[in-house]
């Protein structure tokens, strides 16, 4: 295998500096979720460029298209994401955003690009594997519903029904070179919570005349803190954060509502359940006890992600192999989320993290944040270890 490991190296190399051209395009002129218009007709243009046929549009944003190898085999898929934030860029880069308040903070042009140069590794290596690759650029990840359950709906994992998904994310915490996987449990399911609480408002001196919502909302924040630390088993990880209150204008005027808005995160989807109704029932419950009310909302977020275990294990074997045991780290359980969780409740997947950091060249910036950037050099291995695992899986 060393030999062919080369060969994918050495095509890498060869593409480094036409992905690298492609990822600053795709920085420099960001789209939001659900707006990747030009994004998509990029793609769709260098796959031409590439010689690639039957592309074809999925939610409108999203492109896919399958590429066979020199026999009949199994089905796996590739996903890249391919969207943007609504962040000002604040890095003096020569590729720095054109798209005024709009930023590829997230490294999904990483994706996007590390996706396309896979595309011509595996083709030019066609006669090497068998089976088919379902390709995905991924429309919206970064926005409720995301882009993952409507291309799911859309049929995304139908004909051909890929066996396995891979998919990777950059990472900022990981030198550029390395690689991050996790069996089993990855990332957590997020869903917002939206709270109004309703009293009855008036002068702050007489406060025996109305309902006050502020010291309700108070209630209502310590009383959840049970969610976590009462009702939550102690071994499922499970976070309730507040993240906004607003309600109110001066110190003496009892106002009629708050606002309050969170975030609910955890690992099971049956707890997931059971822990809303819970935050539904302490809510109105406490706001009823004390005269007011409240209308509890939550917007259904991703669901966790879960990394199958033979499946990741097969790819830590694998990348180990490519990159050197050294340059392929464990990583710990992430609470954030993440919609390539939708495709792992279907299909075997794997979600793995492409490290991206570069002390020297001081690239360490946090993703979602004004000055996130990559050291560009990572997108050798987000090419070539993407096409290494796709043909390790097909092959063996
Ligand atoms: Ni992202």
């Amino acid at each position: 295998m060393s030999d062919f490991i080369q060969k994918i190296k050495s095509l890498s190399d060869k593409y480094f500096e036409e992905i690298r051209d492609i990822r600053r395009h795709l920085h420099t002129n960001p789209e939001l979720s659900f707006e990747e218009h030009n994004t998509a007709s990029f793609i769709e243009h260098k796959l031409a460029e590439f010689g690639i046929q039957d592309v074809q549009r999925v939610a409108n944003t999203g492109v896919t298209f399958c590429l066979d190898g020199r026999e009949k085999g199994k089905t796996i898929a590739l996903r890249a994401d391919i969207d943007a934030l609504p962040i000002t860029e604040e890095n003096d880069v020569s590729y720095r955003s054109r798209n005024d308040g709009i930023m590829h903070a997230c490294g999904h042009d990483a994706h996007t690009a590390s996706l396309l140069g896979a595309v011509k590794i595996l083709n030019d290596l066609k006669n090497n594997w068998k089976g088919t690759i379902k390709f995905i650029f991924q429309p919206a990840e970064e926005k409720s519903p995301g882009g993952a359950s409507i291309l799911i709906k859309e049929g995304i994992l139908e004909n051909p029904k890929p066996e396995k998904i891979l998919g990777q994310h950059v990472m900022p915490l990981i030198e550029a070179g390395k690689v991050g996987f996790r069996k089993g449990k990855y990332m957590a399911s997020a869903d917002e919570i939206y709270l109004t609480v309703k009293g009855k408002g008036g002068h702050a001196a007489m406060p025996e005349n109305f309902v006050d919502p502020i010291a309700i909302t108070s209630q209502i924040i310590v009383s959840l803190q049970h969610i976590v630390s009462r009702f939550a088993n102690p071994k499922m990880p499970t976070v309730l954060s507040f993240g906004k209150i607003s309600g109110g204008t001066v110190t003496n005027i009892i106002p009629d509502e708050v606002k309050v808005e969170g975030t609910f995160r955890t690992f099971n989807e049956e707890w997931r359940k059971e822990a809303l109704a819970k935050i539904r029932d302490i809510t109105t419950n406490i706001a009823e006890s004390m005269g007011g009310s409240c209308e509890v909302k939550f917007a259904p977020g991703y669901p966790f992600l879960i990394n199958d275990e033979d499946y990741t294990e097969r790819n830590i074997g694998a990348a180990r192999d490519f990159l050197g045991a050294e340059n392929v780290e464990e990583l710990d359980l992430w609470m954030a989320a993440e919609d390539f969780a939708s495709y792992s409740h279907y299909v075997d997947a794997c979600f793995y993290r492409l490290g991206t950091r570069n002390e020297e060249k001081e690239i360490t910036s946090g993703v979602h944040t004004p000055t996130f950037d990559i050291d560009e050099t990572a997108l050798k291995t987000g090419m070539g270890l993407m096409a290494y695992l796709a043909i390790n899986e097909l092959e063996n």
